[in-house]
Parts: C-alpha cells; structure tokens; sequence
C-alpha cells in the first residue's frame, strides 16, 4: 500500500519501467467502474440509481429552476406568496390532484392572442417559447437574435412567445405592460391560467392548443425555453432533410426510461396520486423539442385522457404514447445540447440548442457567431 494514498498513482508515472506494467491506479479506475456497473445493472430501481439518474441529466436541466437567483423564465420566485402560500420546507405541494381536466387547455382562453400571425403568410416553422410575464429582457434578447431569424433557406419562420397571467401584487402594473409589449411587438400570446413554475404543463397544452386553432397549416413548431440559444439555421437544415416525416414526428433531447422522482424534498417530486407510474415514457428534454405540426391538435384531444402532471417534457411524452407514437432521435442526436460548458465559436455553428445562463449571453453569443467574420472553425 503506497504510503501517500492519492499520490501515489503520480508517482507511479515518474517510474521508468520499460515494459510499461499496468498501473495500480489504472486498475483500481477499472475496478471502480466494475462495481458501479454491477451495482446499476443489479439494483436497476434503487434509489442509488435515481438519485445518480437524478443528477446526471435531470439535475443539469432542471437546476435551472432550482437557483434562487435564477434570471431567467418563470422561476419560483414568479409565484405569488399571496396566491401561492410559501411550499412548506419539505414537500413541494402540486397542482391539484383530484381534478383530471386541470391541465386541459380548453379550459383557458387567450386574453392577447395575434389571430392572423399565421393565417397571413403560412410559416413553414414556429417556435414558441414560454416566458413568464415579467421576463422582458429574455423576449428582447430573443427578439434582437434568433427570434429575428424570419427566411431561414427561403422558409417563413414565426416566433411567438406564451405566456400566463402575472400574479402578485405588481400583477396589475405587469399586465398593462404585457398589453403595451403586445401593441409594440404583436408577439405575445396569453393565456388566463396563473403563470407559476407548477402550472408550465398548462402552458405547454395551451401552446398545443394554439397551434391545434390558430396555425394549422405550418409545417414545424418547437417549444423552447427562453433560456435557450437556438441555431436556428442548423434547425432549418435538419428539418428539410429529405428523411425527416413531416408527420407524427417528434424530436429533441431525448430521455428513454426515466424514474419519476418520489422524493418530496425534490423539485421535480411528482406524486403517486398524480401519476402512478414509476417511469416516464420516452420524452423530450423541455429546453427545446420539436414536432410535425399535425401533432398539436392530437395532443389536445388525448389531453383530455390523461391525467395532469407538473413535468411538462414528460406530459407530452405520454400524449406521444397515448397516441401510439414516440419520439425519433434526430439524425444528429448531439447537437441538442443542455450546457456546453464554455462557449465556442465553432461548437455553437454546429448545435442547434444550447442552454445560457444569462440574457446577454443569447445575445453575447450571437453577435460573435452572425457578425464576426471568417469561419467559424479553425
Ligand atoms: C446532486 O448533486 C448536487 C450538487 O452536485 C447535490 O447538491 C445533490 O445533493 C445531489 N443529489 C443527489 C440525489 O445525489
Ligand atoms: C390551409 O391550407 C388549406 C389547404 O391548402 C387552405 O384551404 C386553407 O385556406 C389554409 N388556411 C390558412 C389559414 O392559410
Ligand atoms: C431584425 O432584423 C432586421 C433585419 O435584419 C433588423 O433591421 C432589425 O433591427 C432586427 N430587429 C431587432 C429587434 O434586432
Ligand atoms: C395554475 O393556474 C390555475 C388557473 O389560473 C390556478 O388556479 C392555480 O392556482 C395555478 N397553480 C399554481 C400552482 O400556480
């Protein structure tokens, strides 16, 4: 045993050996990804494995909500304390669960609606992007950068951003802003249900709903975050191969097998009463999915069937397997990205989603792809 512990698999480089021996560290790393192996593939539902689960992608998705200082999308701090009493330490206490037609979206209606954005000139692609009230700067940097991106390889592309009711005692002032935005820009789309981090499958189904009344005739539409940059040209690409349907199709990060996590303490806790499954049927990550516009209309009807949950990526993952449909891996599954870690000129020319951590950064990051010159790659 080396007297030094950790440091003794340095020191074992500094040995001259010429026939290079096996280093002990090497084994014990080999050894170490055996055990974890076997302990995954023989406790296929313990809660070791969740919890590894958890962390591994949820957990780099969903911490986005979890951040106190989060600056963008509806974060928890967007709930009202008035109408949504502070959730006791532990338990987070979801959307009702007795009511089966909650989440239904024809339960809502539009309060600001643009009913000709798509009736004038048929976009080819929409992206929707769920925004809560309050989050001007996120629509400004998406409207300065991709959600200005209207001819993409000669076809019409259509942003519009969805959002719910303010709430809080600032909810009258915000609305009158919402309206004003609306006048300035005519792309806001709002609904009458709460605008709260709970209610997001709501807003998902109401983004279904529009699309289902309000722009049948497009081709695509994709929800995306709007903490999100979006290579919307690579998009483009991917869409009009020639192998990619343009019906039944549904396309993103996807998630095969997921456990529902059971853990109260959880941001993404999800009741049995709720749902009484223990994995998710195959989804995609809700930071940007996209779909063959015929689905919409389908997944409001089959809404009506199943039963409401708080994870919306996952809600519509069960419409897809309600309807005897499931997600298609796209022909370049790694260009959805969650984080990349550091930006890169070249890898962002190749994504198509990236999660940002800041407004600016959307912005920061288009401006040095679009507008510097040379190629992107060395
Ligand atoms: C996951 O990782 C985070 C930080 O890395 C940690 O705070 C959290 O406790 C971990 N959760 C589980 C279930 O391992
Ligand atoms: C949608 O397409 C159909 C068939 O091509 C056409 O009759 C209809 O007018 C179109 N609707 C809109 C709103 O463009
Ligand atoms: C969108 O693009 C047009 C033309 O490229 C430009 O004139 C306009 O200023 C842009 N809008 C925003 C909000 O940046
Ligand atoms: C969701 O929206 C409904 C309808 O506005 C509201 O009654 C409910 O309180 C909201 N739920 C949460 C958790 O915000």
């Amino acid at each position: 045993m080396e007297k030094q512990g950790g440091s003794g698999c340095k020191r074992q480089v500094v040995v001259e050996s010429p026939v290079r021996p096996l280093r002990p560290c090497f084994i014990f790393l080999l050894f170490l990804s055996t055990v974890i192996l076997i302990i995954l593939l023989a406790f296929p539902d313990s809660s070791f494995q969740t919890d590894w689960w958890e962390n591994l992608s949820l957990y780099t998705y969903y911490r986005r909500w979890t951040k106190p200082d989060r600056p963008l999308g509806p974060s928890p701090t967007t709930i009202p304390p008035t109408t949504v009493p502070a959730p006791p330490s532990t338990t987070i206490r979801p959307l009702p669960t007795n009511n089966y037609h909650f989440g239904y979206p024809r339960n809502y209606h539009f309060i600001v609606d643009e009913p000709d954005k798509c009736n004038t000139q048929t976009p080819f692609l929409v992206l929707i992007v769920p925004v809560a009230p309050g989050n001007l700067a996120a629509r400004d940097a998406i409207r300065r950068t991709w959600g200005n991106e209207t001819l993409v390889q000669g076809k019409k592309v259509q942003t519009l951003f969805m959002l719910g009711l303010p709430g809080g005692p600032d909810a009258q002032k915000l609305q009158e802003k919402v309206n004003q935005e609306s006048q300035v820009h005519h792309d806001l789309l709002q609904s009458n249900f709460l605008d709260s981090y709970l209610n997001l499958t709501i807003k998902t189904m109401v983004i279904m709903d529009w699309l289902a009344t309000h722009c049948t005739n497009a081709t695509y539409a994709m929800k995306i975050d709007s903490d999100m940059f979006l290579n919307v040209e690579n998009l483009m690409t991917m869409l009009l191969r020639p192998d990619i349907p343009k019906m039944n199709y549904l396309t993103g990060m996807l998630m095969w097998n997921r456990p529902v996590i059971r853990n109260p303490n959880s941001k993404w806790y999800v009741p049995v009463e709720m749902l009484a499954d223990n994995r998710y049927p195959t989804y995609t990550l809700g930071m940007g999915y996209v779909f063959s516009n015929d689905l919409p209309v389908r997944f409001v009807e089959v809404s009506k069937d199943i039963k409401l949950f708080n994870i919306e990526d996952a809600y519509v993952g069960a419409c897809m397997k309600k309807l005897g449909l499931s997600p298609t891996n796209s022909p370049d599954p790694w260009q959805w990205k969650a984080y990349l870690g550091k930006y890169n000129r070249c890898e962002f020319s190749k994504v198509i989603t990236y999660i940002v951590s800041r407004s600016s950064q959307i912005v920061d990051y288009w401006m040095d792809l679009k507008k510097t010159p040379g190629s992107p790659c060395p």
